[in-house]
């Protein structure tokens, strides 16, 4: 609840900042009336768009394709195909390789080989059957064991390590091997994937996109179009949700609109259909990951050598980044004296797999937490306890990037949990609980997170904003960051009031736009408010010294003494509302505009050594999850979740809690429920709701505590805050690890062979082998 407006302390002024206010939209989300891109009033003579793809092949060559039935379909302007672009025809955010119309190579089912534009969406969905193919299929390679026994890769293989590990293990007197898979995971935005196009008088185009990328959508239409990137502008009010599905992958969506409307002239709108959206639109990697660890006789880790093999599909994307933060989150919140990391990037007929919140973060962390699991019964000691044992600490600091980890907060965090939730006592009721029950089983795990903050490839580390304060005192903010639920805008909006020293209706939050902030990021690696609110504040700044600096020539007020606070300019002389100030400045011919910019510092990271600093600061965080598990079915119930995480100095307390029991609970989605199925054909089987199994309402733990952990990051990030929209995701890794902790109740002593998603079939896998298997 806010606080009545007229209740102002003399105590401490409220700021806008640190405080828990609504998402700017959250009215107009819970009513509807929100516009999201299909909302908008289409302009006259707007056509609709749908791609067209080959239903039988997921790897082949296409001889030819027959459109002329297509094309005579009812309703149907035109049939685009790659003759059409006249400029490069590749949608890739990195190397190359990704078609957005491909000519007659098909490596996935599902790519896009025309696109239908008809005066009616259904129209046009209905022509894209009547496409007739003559080619020749081959079997395509569907899994990333298949394509690493082939030699198919979509980049070279990378990894780094420390200590002479081959060494530590022939010396070592304790060692384990193990495998962990995980699955891969949809995206599930709400709104799909969606683009409108309208083409200018003289070659421009402006295109409302759906993407937490607009530079990258700019750039790319430019170059399909063969145009400067100053002819095409993107324009994105809010996503219905991206989770880093829209980070590089709305930019083929984007061009299609945009050729549309460049070949006809007409406004064109293209709005996947949601199965064709979970068909040719990339996922979460899923990954085989190999493990061998040494280690002593109180558990602690001598030496850890980790294989990531991922599928990546057919093209490269955004996989380098992705598998290097795989990488960089081996080590979790875990100190390996000596390790060696590697990791596979895999080729396979499947789409190209993309960003998803945790960018390759959450399977290097699964990975982790086995590990301390397995290490906990091999050991015989308590899981928390050999987690502790191995945290990071004095004189075991670096991690095996070569980055100091200098702002470990986790043995406190992990203390403080752990008291709040009662974690040893309900630890001993779960043992007594399974003593005398052999059907249903719990358990229970408490795990951390450590997440570094900042895009691991160097340059990305900046943000620009545009601030207007206008005549009367109100102002106008836009910076390169995108809101897609976040509640990004919010954040920034309060980063403007607080530095104004207004009340937050007195700025207001625009449209990300092009060629208002060129030469963005994406927003991602949870980044949005370090950058755009850093620079939202840089631009403030400016316009404040042009006001004191006028206030100062006009009044004599000492500068120092000049304070923006509750709508008004005080200083030494006196005080007078913002507003009036504006006005003086305006009349003064001063200049009420800026452009801030930030650059993060601090970050380098060499990656040919594998060597640097990659991230400003980390994020941490610890869950811990009770599960039951129904030994006879395989079902499983979350019984109760405790969360402490760490924001730093929330600028938003309410919208961070939002954000990390999203994310848990996204999270628990990707290791429980959420399984991604492809028949030997390479044809996705979990297309639609019916057979993909997000998390609803009711798979909300039934006690469900969040809290924020109390500090300043050490840091000089916005007001102290830290990064949250990512890192709570692989909180869920306890309820992961509480599933396997019931498991392994069955059977002392041996390690259950969990893979995630542990989806019922999963966990009586797991329990059949724990029964067949000798203690
Ligand atoms: N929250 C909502 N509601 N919707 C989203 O799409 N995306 C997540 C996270 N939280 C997402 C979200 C992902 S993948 C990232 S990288 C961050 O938000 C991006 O926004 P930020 O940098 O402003 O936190
Ligand atoms: Mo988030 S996966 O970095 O878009």
């Amino acid at each position: 609840m806010n606080a009545p407006e007229s209740e102002t302390s003399e105590a401490a002024v409220e700021r806008a900042v640190h405080r828990s206010t609504p998402h700017d939209s959250a009215v107009l989300h819970v009513t509807g009336r929100a516009v999201y891109i299909d909302d908008m009033v289409e302009p006259t003579g707007t056509l609709h768009l749908a791609p067209g793809f080959c239903p039988d092949m997921a790897r082949g060559r296409i001889r030819d394709i027959d459109l002329s039935r297509v094309r005579q379909a009812p309703g149907v302007v035109a049939v685009l195909t790659a003759a059409d672009i006249p400029g490069r025809n590749d949608w890739s955010t990195s190397i190359g390789g990704d078609p957005i119309i491909a000519e007659n190579e098909v490596e996935f089912w599902g790519e896009v080989l025309f696109c239908v534009v008809a005066e009616t969406r259904d129209a046009a969905r209905r022509a894209t059957r009547l496409a007739l193919f003559e080619g020749e299929a081959e079997p395509p390679v569907l899994t990333a064991e298949e394509a690493k026994a082939k030699g198919l890769r979509v980049l070279d293989d990378y990894g780094y390590g420390r200590g002479d590990v081959a060494r530590s293990f022939a010396s070592a007197q304790r060692r384990f091997d193990g495998v962990i898979r995980n699955g891969g995971q949809e995206h599930f935005y709400l709104e799909g994937q969606v683009a409108l196009a309208i083409p200018g008088e003289t070659g421009d185009m402006h295109v409302y996109s759906s993407t937490q990328h607009p530079s990258e959508v700019q750039h790319c239409v430019a170059h399909m179009l063969g145009v400067p990137n100053a002819m095409v502008t993107v324009e994105v009010r809010r996503m219905g949700g991206g989770f880093g599905g829209k980070e590089s992958q709305a930019s083929q969506w984007a061009c299609l609109a945009a050729l549309g409307a460049r070949v006809t002239g007409r406004p064109c709108k293209l709005r996947l259909d949601r199965d064709d959206d979970m068909v040719m639109t990339g996922k979460r990697h899923d990954m085989t990951t190999a493990f061998s660890v040494a280690y002593d006789s109180s558990g602690k880790i001598l030496a850890a050598d980790i294989d990531f093999m991922a599928r990546c599909g057919y093209s490269a994307d955004l996989s380098g980044g992705v598998n290097d933060r795989t990488l960089f989150h081996a080590d979790n919140a875990y100190f390996y004296p000596n390790v060696a990391l590697k990791s596979e990037r895999l080729k396979t007929n499947t789409v190209t797999n993309t960003a998803f919140r945790g960018f390759g973060g959450p399977q290097g962390i699964l990975a982790a937490e086995r590990i301390m699991d397995t290490l906990a019964i091999v050991t015989g000691i308590d899981p928390l306890e050999i987690r502790k044992r191995n945290f990071y600490g004095p004189g075991r600091d670096v991690t095996p990037y070569g980055q100091k980890v200098e702002d470990n907060i986790l043995p406190e965090l992990i203390a403080d949990l752990e008291r709040s939730c009662d974690y040893a006592k309900r630890r001993q009721e779960c043992r007594a609980f399974n003593s005398k029950n052999r059907i249903l089983r719990k358990g229970i795990a408490l795990t951390p997170i450590k997440f570094g903050i900042a895009f691991t490839l160097t340059h990305l580390n900046q943000a620009g904003a545009l601030v207007h304060v206008y005549a009367d005192g109100s102002v106008h903010l836009n910076h390169g960051g995108t809101e897609m639920g976040q509640g990004l805008n919010t954040k920034v909006a309060q980063v403007a009031a607080d530095a104004f020293g207004l009340p937050l209706e007195r700025v207001r939050i625009t449209a990300t736009n092009t060629s208002k902030v060129p030469n963005t990021s994406a927003t991602a690696a949870s980044s949005g408010s370090d950058l755009n609110g850093m620079a939202a504040l840089a631009a403030c700044n400016e316009i404040k010294e042009r006001m004191v600096a006028h206030l100062v020539s006009t009044t004599n007020a000492a500068p120092e003494s000049v304070v923006f606070a509750d709508g008004r300019v005080s200083h030494t002389g006196g005080s007078l509302s913002f507003a009036d100030l504006a006005k003086s400045c305006y009349e003064g011919r001063v200049q009420l505009s800026a452009a801030g910019f930030y650059s993060t510092p601090k970050i380098h990271w060499d990656r040919q050594k594998a060597e640097g600093r990659p991230f400003l600061y980390f994020a941490y965080g610890a869950a811990c999850a009770e599960v039951t598990i129904d030994t006879m079915t395989g079902e499983m119930k979350v019984d109760r979740v405790d969360i402490l995480h760490d924001c730093g100095r929330s600028l938003n307390p309410a919208i961070d809690i939002g954000q990390i029991e999203g994310a848990f609970v996204q999270g628990m989605g990707w290791l429980t429920t959420e399984e991604l199925v492809w028949d030997d054909k390479g044809r996705l089987a979990t297309h639609a709701p019916s057979t993909y199994k997000i998390p609803t309402a009711s798979d909300v733990p039934a006690i469900f505590n969040t809290r924020l952990w109390d500090g300043d990051n050490r840091e000089e990030t916005i007001h102290s805050s830290k990064a949250v929209g990512e890192p709570p995701l692989m909180l869920a890794c306890s309820v992961f690890s509480a599933i396997f902790d019931a498991v392994a109740s069955l059977k002392p002593g041996v390690v259950p062979p969990l893979d995630a998603p542990a989806t019922p079939e999963s966990i009586m896998r797991a329990v059949a082998f724990m029964r067949r298997s000798e203690a």
